[in-house]
């Protein structure tokens, strides 16, 4: 078997893709059971509400295959339903989109290009530039393509510390910018490191930002568009939506603050189903390492899914899901591809009985919600890490309603 290669953007026409991206497990590549259900009404929905709250177009926020939702049906439904323009960390991600059919202004905001800048020309795509060098290596693609100028967003650093050029920088991409008719600086954006805790700081990166952007202007540097706001700044900040803004999370019904946007709806769930049943005598044990002991005769069904499906092992003995509209606990420790319930509580529970990991479920027991919130809580993470951690064995299946 040989290897592809991967051939330098300007060397001879060679029709061995570059970008090679791993594939996610499609409706019908699977026998299993679990699967997410993303609503596309529902991220419809966000969108509506959030381009009601932000002064300035709806730039969404895609990366990560779209924070676990799969980007390619996402992006595809937002740019029928009105977003402005999509953002994405890695050029993979935007040539993805591209291939997909969509045609809306794609930002890829990661900043890391290798020496792709023919892909990224060739697939009409923007890139967040911070280092002079990658300015310089953008204007000599376009002059060696003989391109019309590129246009390119600035990434400023004002206090994340991250990326992006730092006041010292400046001078350095603006002599670039000076001297290279190839480039046409379309956008300068900033990224806020505490936008869902401290309204001080967003004003703080703002002023600076704006500082930077009149020191720009003086040297003839000017933008059309500057943008910093992601989804707790839209929401909690109007001085920061400038003219454009980029939310992620809240697209997919997540506020950053709880209270903040309530009018947001959840956009996936994760489901499976129970495939196995079992009663257990007081004594006996469950699972890797027998953390859980039936202290009465108890009742576990197990699903088939496991922390290597999203469903995080700090789940054990602390999670729960739901069966039959009601809430039933994690009983043991997660497995790879395996976690066991304690159904104990629910009389007639039976193989095939559908078992809600993430979102909302009704049942002739009553109906409950588990949010991405109270897992990131037991996982000791963000809400933004349960969305991205559904992994690629995890079909996802699209619902209009
Ligand atoms: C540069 C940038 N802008 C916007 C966003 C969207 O953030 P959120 O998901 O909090 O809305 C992100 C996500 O981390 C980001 O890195």
């Amino acid at each position: 078997m040989s290897l592809p290669t991967f051939p330098s953007s300007s060397a001879s026409a060679t029709p061995i893709p570059r970008v090679f991206k791993p594939r996610r497990m499609g409706p019908g590549d699977v026998v299993r059971p679990t699967r997410a259900e993303i609503s596309l009404a529902n991220l419809r929905h966000n969108l509506q509400k959030l381009r009601r709250r932000s002064s300035a177009p709806v730039w969404c926020v895609l990366k990560a295959d779209g924070y676990g939702h799969g980007a390619k049906a996402c992006a595809r439904t937002l740019e029928r339903a009105g977003a402005a323009g999509i953002c994405v960390a890695l050029l993979e991600e935007g040539i993805e989109l591209r291939e997909a059919g969509v045609t809306l202004p794609i930002l890829v905001m990661g900043g890391y290009y290798g020496n792709a800048y023919g892909e990224l020309l060739d697939n009409e795509l923007t890139p967040v530039i911070y280092d002079a060098g990658q300015l310089e290596q953008l204007a000599s693609e376009v002059n060696y393509r003989g391109l019309p100028p590129a246009n390119v967003h600035l990434k400023l650093d004002t206090g994340m510390g991250r990326l992006g050029a730092t006041p010292a920088e400046l001078q350095s991409l603006v002599d670039v910018l000076r001297l290279r008719p190839e480039l046409k600086l379309q956008g300068l954006m900033t990224h806020f490191a505490c936008a869902d805790t401290s309204l001080e700081s967003i004003a703080e990166q703002l002023r600076l930002f704006d500082e930077l952007t009149t020191k720009l202007r003086a040297q003839g540097c000017v933008a059309d568009l500057r943008h910093a706001a992601n989804t707790a700044a839209l929401l909690n900040a109007p001085d920061s939506h400038l003219d454009l803004v980029r939310p992620g999370v809240g697209i997919f019904g997540v506020e950053p603050n709880v209270g903040s946007a309530p009018e947001l709806r959840p956009v996936m769930r994760v489901v499976s189903t129970v495939i196995a049943v079992r009663e257990l005598s007081a004594g006996q044990s469950v699972g890797y390492g027998a953390t859980w002991t039936a202290q009465r005769p108890s009742r576990i069904a197990t699903i088939p899914m496991g922390y290597a499906d999203g469903l995080a092992r700090s789940n054990s003995n602390r999670g729960h899901v739901l069966v039959r509209g009601k809430r039933v606990p994690i009983a043991g420790t997660v497995s790879m591809d395996l976690t066991t319930i304690d159904v104990t509580e629910i009389p007639d529970v039976r193989v095939g009985d559908e078992v809600t990991v993430l979102g909302s479920q009704s049942g002739p027991l009553g109906q409950d919600t588990i949010t991405a919130r109270e897992v990131a809580e037991i996982e000791g993470t963000i809400p933004w890490e349960v969305l991205t951690d559904v992994s690629r064995r995890v079909p996802r299946f699209y619902r209009e309603a």
